[in-house]
């Protein structure tokens, strides 16, 4: 890691943006970009028209396939492969385009080949800029368990834009919303309560830059103070205990609801579990219930599943001691409390009060 805080560069002139770093940076040993089979002509070629030093410079284009599902060690040996055999030396700048599958397989690519080679992310999705591309969190799964294998390695520079989420979705854009709004929760009362007041058909909006900008800085901060995820980053794990139990669970049933709408929920009763254990006040809660209940709906869950979302919470990765659950709670707005053992029959308290709240 660096002394230096990531260089995040927001900006809607992407390709001018990648040129300017491209003229900053030799790229003798090779220049690549990795991109996914989606982005690849929708997001790739456009920009190259855009960025005629990167076009020049342009070494080879690296496509993988798309999905969580393909963030495995075959991709990966692919990539190894496809950069050996197109000569990339230990200076080669590898350009990640795509969502957080890209920039976390491409990223961990960069980190191993030769073992280090710089390299760039541009994120194509809200949940990617917000979370994935920023930090340097790389990895790839092993089966089912996700980001099993990985390492630290920053990118030498992110850049940011909104230009991209005109494709999206409202659902994946409301899922890298949720991981906006865990920043505002981690940061403080006003910046929560201007994201709950936010007008979400705003979100692709050339405007809503400068909000995203202050928004992934909270992230980069608070990495910059724990790059390795020694204390203060956990802040940013709030949510994800119980976010990651409705999310296996809803896997399970064979409906799954995308990672940001679990996190969007799991935050409910993480701050249901903040009230019962710290006394996080509960009318931010109650405001946040309604914002969810018009935004992201409801899980669906029911006391039935009170043991199986617990046990799914113990599994988490965050919680490598049998028996004990671990939470990032927050004893208020800006003030996220790491390391809180939690019992069950909390959890079952802040589970019967997130039912309550969302009126299921
Ligand atoms: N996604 C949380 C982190 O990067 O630490």
């Amino acid at each position: 890691m660096t002394d230096r805080q990531q260089n995040i560069i927001f900006t809607n002139l992407v390709g001018q943006a990648l040129d300017t770093l491209i003229g900053e940076q030799p790229t003798k040993g090779g220049l690549f970009i990795i991109s996914d089979e989606n982005t690849t002509d929708n997001v790739v070629s456009p920009l190259l028209a855009t960025a005629p030093l990167l076009k020049e410079h342009l070494t080879g284009e690296i496509v993988i396939p798309p999905g969580d599902i393909h963030k495995d060690i075959e991709t990966l040996y692919n990539v190894w492969g496809s950069l050996s055999d197109e000569g990339a030396t230990r200076n080669a700048l590898i350009i990640n385009i795509g969502g957080g599958m890209v920039t976390d397989l491409g990223g961990f690519a960069a980190a191993t080949f030769k073992r280090g080679v710089r390299f760039i992310n541009v994120p194509t999705t809200l949940l990617g800029a917000v979370d994935a591309a920023v930090g340097g969190k790389t990895g790839i799964n092993i089966g089912n368990l996700k980001n099993e294998v990985g390492a630290f390695a920053p990118a030498e520079a992110v850049v940011i834009s909104t230009v991209f989420f005109n494709t999206l979705d409202r659902r994946q854009l409301l899922s890298g919303f949720a991981e906006m709004v865990k920043h505002g929760f981690i940061s403080g009362n006003e910046t929560v309560n201007n994201l709950l007041n936010f007008d979400i058909d705003k979100i692709a909006s050339d405007s809503f830059l400068d909000i995203l900008a202050d928004n992934v800085n909270v992230k980069r901060d608070i990495v910059f103070q724990d790059p390795t995820e020694k204390g203060l980053r956990k802040a940013l794990n709030f949510g994800h205990t119980a976010g990651h139990a409705f999310e296996t669970l809803s896997l399970e049933r064979g409906t799954p609801v995308p990672h940001g709408y679990a996190v969007a929920w799991g935050m409910l009763t993480e701050l249901a579990l903040s009230h019962l254990c710290h006394q996080f006040p509960s009318d931010i809660i109650y405001r946040y219930a309604s914002f969810l209940k018009e935004n992201y709906g409801v899980p669906d869950i029911s006391c039935d599943d009170y043991d199986r979302l617990i046990s799914l919470m113990g599994h988490d990765k965050k919680n490598p001691i049998e028996g004990e659950i671990n939470f990032t709670l927050l004893a208020s707005p800006g003030k996220p409390m790491t390391d809180c053992i939690v019992p069950s029959e909390e959890i079952k308290g802040a589970l019967d009060l997130t039912r309550d709240m969302l009126g299921i």
